[in-house]
């Protein structure tokens, strides 16, 4: 069936006068609709989990700028709390997570088939949103990759370097590989859910990925990735999907190929025109402005932003930043890249 939807059509190879955009963290702290209703919902997770709200958060960068897509409002860190990881997070410092040092740390987590009870209001969530987007708004859902989530499983925070996360892979590789075998499977099941639920595309988060290195990166990125895509695609041929290598720098090369995503999310750590050249020759490539123009604004938003839509207007393209808006972000700088883009 030929699609209408923009994103859609970008995703299935189609170069498009004006690329589609939307915005990592498009819903999030920079709107003070958000806060507000981050405040109705007590905190962060039981926003997440209460399916009207996480609806009405997902909705609000939608109504206040009309993107072509909205991201299902929800975390990478859902999934290892399903698994039975204790998580909370710590205001103005992020999440915290029991930790994964041992067997017998391990050994307490459920299987994989075990996580929808949890994980039901995230379906919800996502069945709410098919109901009131626009007709023209594509839903993404989404998944963090299992190496970027393991490295928050392992060390029960965020790290700089992901180093308990390397050691544990450097020192005990069984159980390494076990918590990377339980996250593929988990993985697997929760886009599968999200899917049948009525995502139409869903993007693998890989926020650590630049953190492996040569036949790391081939193991823990690489593979595990391509795993989760095959078994989608098994079940779900028609989804597109999109993963997210950050940081990988000349591994974004043949990425999509080697994976069978239908497009790679380029990060600001390279060049449009570097990309026009080596990884949209291969289909859909989505990025990469820098995040911190959404801090500092005009003209420099300007020229940058046209910069990215004229190197990667030869083929297929999504425009978006290359790393999640922060919070300190204008609202009103959203709306310049926005015009800009759109040339109006
Ligand atoms: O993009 C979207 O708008 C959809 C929702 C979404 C969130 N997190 C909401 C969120 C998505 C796709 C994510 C992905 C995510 N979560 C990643 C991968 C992408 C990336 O940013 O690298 C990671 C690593 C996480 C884990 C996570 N969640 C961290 C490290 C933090 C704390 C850091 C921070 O930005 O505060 C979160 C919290 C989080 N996830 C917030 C939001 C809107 C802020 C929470 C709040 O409202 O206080």
């Amino acid at each position: 069936m030929a699609q209408t939807k923009t994103i859609l059509r970008a995703l299935a190879g189609e170069t498009l006068e004006t690329p589609p955009i939307w915005m990592m963290r498009q819903a999030g702290r920079y709107l003070p609709e958000y806060r507000a209703t981050r405040g109705q919902a007590g905190d962060f997770l039981s926003l997440c989990y209460n399916s009207e709200l996480a609806a009405e958060v997902t909705l609000q960068p939608i109504r206040r700028y009309g993107f072509d897509a909205s991201i299902l409002f929800a975390d990478i860190l859902l999934l290892p709390q399903a698994l039975g990881a204790d998580l909370w997070f710590v205001t103005g410092e992020g999440p915290r997570l029991s930790t994964i040092q041992s067997q017998a740390d391990f050994d307490v987590l459920k299987p994989a088939s075990a996580i929808h009870d949890k994980l039901s209001p995230i379906y919800e969530t996502v069945r709410i949103l098919r109901r009131e987007l626009p007709a023209d708004t594509t839903l993404i859902g989404f998944a963090g990759a299992p190496w970027t989530v393991a490295t928050y499983m392992i060390a029960g925070r965020g790290t700089p370097d992901q180093g308990p996360a390397h050691a544990l892979k450097d020192t005990k590789p069984a159980l390494f590989d076990q918590v990377m075998e339980r996250l593929i499977e988990g993985t697997i099941d929760y886009l599968s859910m999200q899917i049948e639920a009525g995502a139409e595309v869903v993007k693998l988060f890989d926020s650590w990925a630049g953190s492996l290195k040569g036949a790391d990166f081939d193991r823990y990125a690489l593979e595990p990735v391509k795993r989760i895509i095959a078994a989608l695609k098994a079940k779900h041929p028609d989804t597109p999907i999109i993963a997210f290598p950050r940081g990988a720098g000349e591994r974004y090369i043949g990425f999509a190929e080697a994976t069978g995503a239908d497009c790679v999310a380029l990060d600001d750590g390279v060049t449009a025109a570097w990309a026009a050249e080596h990884v949209q020759k291969d289909g859909c490539v989505q990025g990469n402005l820098a995040s911190s123009h959404m801090v500092t604004g005009g003209q420099s938003l300007v020229e940058e932003t046209r910069r990215i839509v004229d190197a990667l207007s030869k083929g297929p393209h999504i425009f978006n930043l290359g790393h999640g808006i922060t919070p300190d972000a204008d609202p009103e700088n959203v709306q310049l890249m926005i015009d800009t883009v759109r040339g109006t």
